[in-house]
């Protein structure tokens, strides 16, 4: 089910001038749909989940995202609509196992290729250290698919640490990816200098803050850091352009010496994108 075709299926219950009007998107996160949609569809709210619940049998419960994703966590406001009254759940992508509770942690279906494209270019014995783990999809999928020997697997949130250590047990990964509770750079700082092949950054909010936490992550003869950044950018404008130069010129002023390959991961909003370098630091 997408976007296009709930609006297909709600023809025969909206009439045309509000059907013409609504604009809602969704994301389906193990049995839970998450559904957005401004306030002013409030009291539709019924018909819309009620759509949703009857024409996919794998949805169990259906919530409105109320808030932009926020805060130190990376959460959002839900409110529960139709179904089953929970926000926990359990989601796969690419034969890995996700458990999740939408209420207190961030998760993102819309992330999988980046996370399948990532782990597949991590090489047989790398270490890796994932600075913002969430509830550790990156190192799972790192897990899955390469051979990397330890991957370190940072988050500041409590209850994401919680989970990402029942993910790594689910997921049978124990013996390769170690869950830590903190702050990235404090981690970094206690224990992890020097160590790293590959430094993984996915949180666009802080990224550019901590890049000279990362470096520090890496061995001395140089790695990789996967690099996430949001940019503004019209219609001429490169969003990657634009994060490559800042960054760039930071790492300069710091006296690193990279090479970069850089990419849209998705767009976020009008004009709004997800970026990603791929910095080669030697
Ligand atoms: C955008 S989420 C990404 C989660 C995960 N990588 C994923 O793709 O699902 C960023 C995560 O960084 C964590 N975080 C925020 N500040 C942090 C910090 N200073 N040190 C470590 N983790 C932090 C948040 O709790 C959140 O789980």
């Amino acid at each position: 089910l997408r976007g296009a075709t709930i609006k297909e299926l709600l023809k025969n219950r909206l009439n045309a001038e509000d059907l013409g009007g609504i604009s809602l998107s969704y994301d389906v996160i193990g049995d839970i749909a998450v559904v957005k949609f401004s306030d002013k569809w409030l009291e539709k709210e019924t018909i819309i989940a009620n759509t949703i619940l009857e024409n996919n049998r794998h949805i169990k419960t259906v919530l409105r995202q109320a808030s932009p994703v926020e805060g130190a966590y990376r959460t959002r406001k839900l409110e529960w609509i139709a179904g089953e009254q929970r926000t926990e759940t359990v989601h796969r992508e690419y034969n890995c196992t996700f458990k999740v509770d939408l209420s207190k942690v961030y998760f993102s279906p819309r992330l999988s290729f980046e996370r399948l494209r990532v782990a597949r270019l991590v090489k047989p014995k790398e270490v890796v250290i994932n600075m913002f783990a969430g509830v550790g999809c990156f190192s799972i999928f790192i897990g899955k698919y390469s051979e990397a020997t330890r991957v370190y697997s940072i988050d500041i949130n409590p209850e994401a640490v919680r989970l990402m250590e029942e993910n790594i047990r689910l997921n049978g990964l124990d013996d390769r990816i170690f869950a830590i509770r903190g702050d990235a750079r404090d981690i970094v700082g206690k224990g992890l200098k020097g160590v790293a092949d590959r430094v993984l950054m996915p949180l666009p909010e802080k990224a550019f803050d901590y890049l000279e936490d990362a470096l520090h992550a890496l061995k001395p003869k140089g790695g990789w850091i996967h690099y996430y950044d949001f940019a503004h950018s019209r219609k001429y404008e490169n969003p990657v352009a634009k994060i490559s130069n800042k960054v760039s010129s930071k790492l300069r002023k710091l006296g690193t010496n990279i090479t970069e390959n850089g990419k849209i991961v998705r767009s976020v909003g009008p004009n709004w994108y997800q970026v990603v370098l791929d910095l080669m630091v030697s």
